[in-house]
């Protein structure tokens, strides 16, 4: 997961930002053809690991590896008995978070940062959404 979707999404989210400083606005957005080919490569790239996740319904970090945050977010033995249990739902998150990049990779064709950001936005809320359910799933029921 951090290898194959957390820098690609990164590449995504960060193409687009405003900054206020003491000099004024700074409005970072790709401009030349280079900058917005860095980004499509970050979006096709998100595109196949989403494919993947989709496909495979295999996620999870290494077996063996142990919660960071035990009591929050789930040991990989127990990830994999949250998506046996509900692989459709699984699925179609993966297949969410494709669609999301592709329309991504939409904007980026279109050299449309607006859309991009709005869409960017979107992606994160499916990434939370699928982390809710089979990453940290105790985060919200009462102790
Ligand atoms: C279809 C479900 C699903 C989607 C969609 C999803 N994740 Fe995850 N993610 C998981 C699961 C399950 C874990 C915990 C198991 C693991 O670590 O692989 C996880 C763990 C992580 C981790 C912890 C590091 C790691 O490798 O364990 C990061 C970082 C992460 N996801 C980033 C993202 C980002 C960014 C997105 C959206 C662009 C995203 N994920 C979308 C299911 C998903």
């Amino acid at each position: 997961m951090l290898n194959h979707i957390d820098p690609h999404a990164d590449g995504v989210w960060n193409a687009v930002s405003t900054t206020v400083t003491a000099a004024g606005i700074d409005e970072k957005q790709p401009r030349t053809d280079d900058e917005w080919t860095d980004v499509k490569q970050h979006a096709r790239a998100l595109i196949e690991a989403a494919s993947l996740l989709a496909d495979t319904g295999r996620p999870v970090a290494a077996t063996g590896v142990k919660s960071e945050n035990p009591g929050i977010e789930e040991n990989p033995e127990d990830i994999q008995k949250l998506i046996a249990a509900n692989p459709k739902m699984f699925t179609l998150y993966a297949q969410q978070l494709r669609v999301r990049a592709e329309e991504a990779l939409a904007a980026i064709e279109a050299k449309n940062p607006t859309a991009l950001v709005e869409i960017g936005g979107r992606i994160d809320e499916t990434c939370e959404q699928c982390h809710k359910v089979f990453w940290y799933p105790n985060q919200f029921k009462s102790k």
